[in-house]
């Protein structure tokens, strides 16, 4: 175990039996899943260090979120809230009304012609047809991928070759409060951009968007037809048993590169895992409401917005709107009291807009918000104030936790539904089930309490974690099992405490984090340095008050290449949005003389950083030329 803590009490035995025997502590948990075949095994690791979970079970995932509530009389159960702060509108789904209409999605892709296996691109805004989608392709055993709506074309296209689905499931548009986002063109142009043919595009229609089927049929080669036609036509399906071992779903994500990576989930491990997450972390069960704040389109929308919550059996609301401006920031607590929400779920960022928009939290008082049990906050570090601020605010525990598009669910958090463990501000708190967390100096020894380095899980990961990156089993090994062999790299750097409370202080490599919005620098970089004017570039993350980070730029201008910088911003910021899309908010752009580079010309991304967030910083002695940085100093510290 990573470290040698003091805490004794209930949560501490769970911990150390989940390692120390894996086999015995998951075939438990899996008993609150419905197998059609149950597991003899929990663990296979003939293939390590790619590990597969419950590889000689059988079950469908559709069916343990919907018809097995039905089956144990509780079709009447609310199961899905649509509370839509953009239309003014609540729609309440029951189980019995979910399973139909999932049904009634998954007969419509399969006389598509969709599968065991195959891929569907889901993008789509958050409406209801999203989780609708996602499980129906859970039902068929068809693999979904949902594509973020605030993904511009370019980014859907790379995710259509890489996943090459048959079938695109999309709608009109999504409604921002400044805008509406037409997705029409955007898909049309993903479709035309992407090298792999789709087949199929079938659009949910929304009322208020200027583009429609008819606008972008006739020039694509893949058809187009009407959701609401296809689906009254469509014969319900029922679920399909596939092996524990099948994928479930791919989720795209930033990583180092332009690329970004397929991160597989299966069925079995999926189901367990997120179960057991919903009793231990998150306190919620049957009969209990769950809001969680976020996109279908990010994991935390994938585990907590549509599977976790009903597994359990729970009611889950899918929010469309903003956490300030839609109408206000107290939209939060007003879905509070009227859903009678236990557990909200949000990202920090989320948390300091409120605080900024409300700082007495004056908006608090007018709702009735006593059902609410737990704050739930992740996907970027959680300031200490923040959470003090919100802490005193709602007079309920803030529970942080950190995991990652790749674990699928949290890495490390207070395990409220076990035992709640004291707060320790700054800190994740503690390792969840299966999770074997270390801290590693750069040549892979085990750091003692208190010393900062790279966060590293132990082999193997649990069940719900990624079992591979899509159709790219080298690629998962190279990206995160060969810096530390016998270790899962996070990416991240932090440190455990003597009592093994973890704090994570920030990302080692070039993936950031803007309002809660994973992206890589490298792809930015990659659209700035296609501008013809720019002979380099560097793009870092920047520490940003209400976002967390924003991306900064520094150009090298071709020479030759005399330009206004004000356009050339202008220029490069709606290149990046075109490209990568609206929530990249690249806005920073200062053009320098020469970037600081190594004498074997890599450029000094982590000096930059760091002088830019005001840090220590270290110049490496292999710098090449020490007057480029001196001379950058000044721009980098006005970045601040
Ligand atoms: N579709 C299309 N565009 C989208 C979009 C979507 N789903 N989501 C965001 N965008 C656009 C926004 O409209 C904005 O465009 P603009 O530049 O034209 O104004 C741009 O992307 C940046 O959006 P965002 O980063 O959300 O900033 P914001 O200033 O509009 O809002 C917050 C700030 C803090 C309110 C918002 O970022 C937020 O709610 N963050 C929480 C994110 C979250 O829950 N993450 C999940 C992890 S748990
Ligand atoms: P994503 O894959 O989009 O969920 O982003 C994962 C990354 O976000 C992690 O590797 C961390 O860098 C960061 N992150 C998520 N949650 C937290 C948290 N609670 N504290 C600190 N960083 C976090």
């Amino acid at each position: 175990m990573g470290a040698e803590h003091t805490l004794r009490g209930e949560y501490r035995k769970i911990h150390e039996h989940s390692l120390r025997d894996r086999e015995d502590f998951w075939l438990h948990a899996a008993q609150c899943v419905d197998w059609d075949r149950s597991p003899d095994r929990a663990v296979d690791d003939s293939a390590a260090p790619i590990y597969r979970w419950f590889p000689d079970a059988r079950l469908s995932l559709s069916r343990n979120c919907l018809d097995r509530h039905l089956e144990a009389g509780r079709g009447g159960d609310i199961a899905l809230i649509h509370d839509s702060a953009v239309t003014g509108r609540v729609r309440r789904y029951t189980y019995a009304e979910l399973t139909e209409e999932v049904a009634r999605c998954a007969g419509m892709l399969a006389e598509l012609g969709v599968g065991r296996g195959d891929r569907v691109i889901i993008y789509l805004p958050m409406i209801p047809q999203a989780p609708i989608a996602m499980l129906a392709c859970a039902r068929l055993g068809a693999v979904h991928s949902v594509v973020f709506g605030g993904f511009a074309a370019a980014e859907l296209a790379s995710r259509i070759d890489d996943a090459t689905p048959d079938v695109v499931l999309t709608a009109s548009g999504g409604i921002e409060p400044s805008r509406r986002v037409e997705y029409l063109p955007t898909v049309a142009e993903a479709v035309a951009l992407a090298r792999h043919p789709v087949r199929e595009v079938v659009v949910q229609h929304r009322g208020g968007f200027a583009h429609d089927i008819e606008d972008v049929a006739a020039d694509s080669a893949a058809r187009w037809q009407d959701w609401g036609l296809l689906i009254d036509q469509a014969p319900p399906a029922g679920p399909v048993s596939v092996p524990a071992t099948d994928p479930l779903y791919v989720l795209y994500t930033s990583g180092t590169t332009g690329r970004p990576k397929g991160v597989v989930r299966d069925q079995g491990g999926t189901a367990v895992a997120l179960s057991w997450s919903m009793a231990a972390v998150f306190d919620i069960g049957p009969g209990q409401t769950m809001l969680t704040a976020s996109d279908v389109g990010w994991v935390v929308g994938h585990s907590y917005i549509v599977y976790g919550p009903l597994l359990v059996g729970a009611t889950t609301v899918l929010y469309e709107g903003k956490p300030v401006g839609t109408p206000d920031a107290g939209v939060f607590w007003r879905m509070v009291a009227e859903h009678g929400v236990s557990a909200l779920f949000t990202a920090p960022t989320a948390l300091r807009a409120i605080r900024k928009a409300d700082p007495e939290a004056a908006l608090v008082g007018e709702h009735d918000i006593s059902s609410l049990k737990h704050l739930f906050a992740a996907g970027e570090r959680l300031d200490p104030e923040t959470q003090r601020w919100i802490g005193q605010a709602l007079a309920v525990p803030v529970i942080d936790n950190w995991w990652q598009t790749e674990t699928g669910w949290p890495i490390a958090a207070n395990p409220v539904g076990i035992e709640a463990l004291p707060v320790k501000e700054g800190s994740a708190t503690v390792p969840m089930a299966g999770y074997d967390v270390v801290v590693l100096d750069p040549l892979g020894e085990e750091l003692p309490a208190g010393q900062e380095g790279n966060i590293a899980l132990r082999l193997p990961l649990p069940p719900g974690t990624l079992p591979t990156l899509w159709g790219d089993d080298q690629r998962y090994i190279d990206s995160y099992l060969s810096v530390f062999p016998g270790f899962y790299t996070t990416g991240d750097s932090g440190f455990l405490d003597e009592d093994g409370y973890l704090f994570v202080m920030g990302r080692t490599d070039d993936v950031i984090n803007v309002a809660g919005h994973r992206l890589s620098t490298g792809a930015i970089e990659a659209v700035v340095a296609a501008h013809p004017a720019v002979a380099e570039c560097a793009v870092i993350g920047l520490a940003d008050e209400l976002k967390g980070q924003r991306a900064g730029g520094y150009v090298v201008l071709k020479s030759g290449h005399d330009v206004d910088v004000e356009v050339l911003r202008e220029e490069l910021t709606s290149l990046v949005r075109r490209t990568i899309g609206p929530v990249a908010g690249f806005k920073d752009v200062a053009v320098v003389p020469a970037l600081p580079k190594t004498r074997s010309g890599k450029i000094l991304r982590k000096t930059m950083r760091q002088i830019a967030d005001g840090q220590e910083h270290r110049v490496p002695s292999t710098i090449e030329d020490l007057s480029v940085l001196e001379e950058l100093i000044p721009v980098l510290r006005r970045s601040r």
